[in-house]
């Protein structure tokens, strides 16, 4: 693996890192040759992660976490700066897929949801703000979705929350523009991750499901975890130096 690359030397945080998009981010942005601190409630699929990245040559250390607890965000971060002495990169990844129409939900499913999808970012961004004031700069990547654009059926709060991640990305991008701060969002669309997979077999028939989502895709595919991890690393990088407060969309025309 290589000292250089487009993120060298810089420390990333990183949630939702042991699956999926997030997973991917964290063996791109090592091999970019940032230091990964990778953010995961799954504490076997994070080990698998790090021992990957590792052995490829990079820098990570796995870190459990519930993102929506104000105790353990705080405690990540500080790992983060005892270990590094400083943060440049905080991609906001982790979230939930809640189905269902609104009549049927639980309060509970609700808060859960709105904590994982929405409160962990307020959470991390408050830890290291501080920091990136203090150094004079630093890069916020939320992850959002396609349905916060263009709503799907039965994914009312799931929507609500990823409609909310975009709002607070473009409002935070304002609030920390003069500080060097640049905060944007990702909007994948259907994505091939572990968590589609269980929404795709969820039904029963999941070779009809599958057919369904690639149906509204233009581009007549799903995305893959590598695809959201390249536009992610654009976004985080100085290739992104005169980018901030977009939502970046990246699915294969499904928006459209
Ligand atoms: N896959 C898609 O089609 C798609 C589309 C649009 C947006 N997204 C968004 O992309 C992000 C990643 O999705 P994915 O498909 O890679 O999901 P995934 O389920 O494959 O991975 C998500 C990871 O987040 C972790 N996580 C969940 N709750 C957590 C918590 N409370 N604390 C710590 N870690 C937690 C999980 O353990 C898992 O490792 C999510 O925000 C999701 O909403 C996904």
């Amino acid at each position: 693996m290589s000292i250089g690359g487009k993120l060298a030397g810089k420390i990333a945080i990183i949630t939702g890192s042991a699956a999926g998009i997030g997973r991917a981010s964290c063996l791109l942005f090592a091999k970019e040759g940032a230091h990964v601190a990778a953010v995961d409630c799954d504490f076997e699929g994070n080990a698998s992660l790090i021992a990957q990245i590792r052995n490829d040559g990079g820098t990570a250390e796995p870190l459990t976490a519930d993102v929506a607890c104000a105790s353990d965000v705080d405690r990540v971060v500080e790992h983060v700066l005892s270990r590094w002495q400083r943060v440049d990169i905080l991609f906001n990844n982790a979230g939930i897929v809640p189905g269902k129409k609104v009549h049927t939900l639980t309060e509970e499913e609700w808060d859960r949801a709105f904590a994982i999808n929405v409160k962990s970012m307020y959470l991390f961004s408050r830890a290291v703000i501080p920091s990136f004031l203090q150094q004079g700069g630093g890069v916020i990547l939320n992850t959002s979705s396609t349905t916060a654009l263009r709503v799907a059926p039965d994914r009312a709060l799931y929507t609500a929350t990823k409609g909310a991640v975009l709002s607070l990305t473009k409002s935070m991008a304002v609030d920390y523009a003069a500080d060097n701060i640049r905060v944007n969002c990702l909007c994948p669309g259907t994505t091939d991750t572990p968590s589609l997979r269980a929404r795709l077999s969820a039904g029963g028939n999941t070779e009809e499901m599958t057919k369904k989502f690639i149906a509204r895709q233009p581009l007549r595919r799903l995305g893959n975890s590598e695809e959201m991890a390249q536009a992610a690393l654009y976004l985080v990088s100085d290739d992104a130096s005169f980018v901030t407060g977009s939502a970046f969309q990246i699915d294969g025309g499904m928006s459209l």
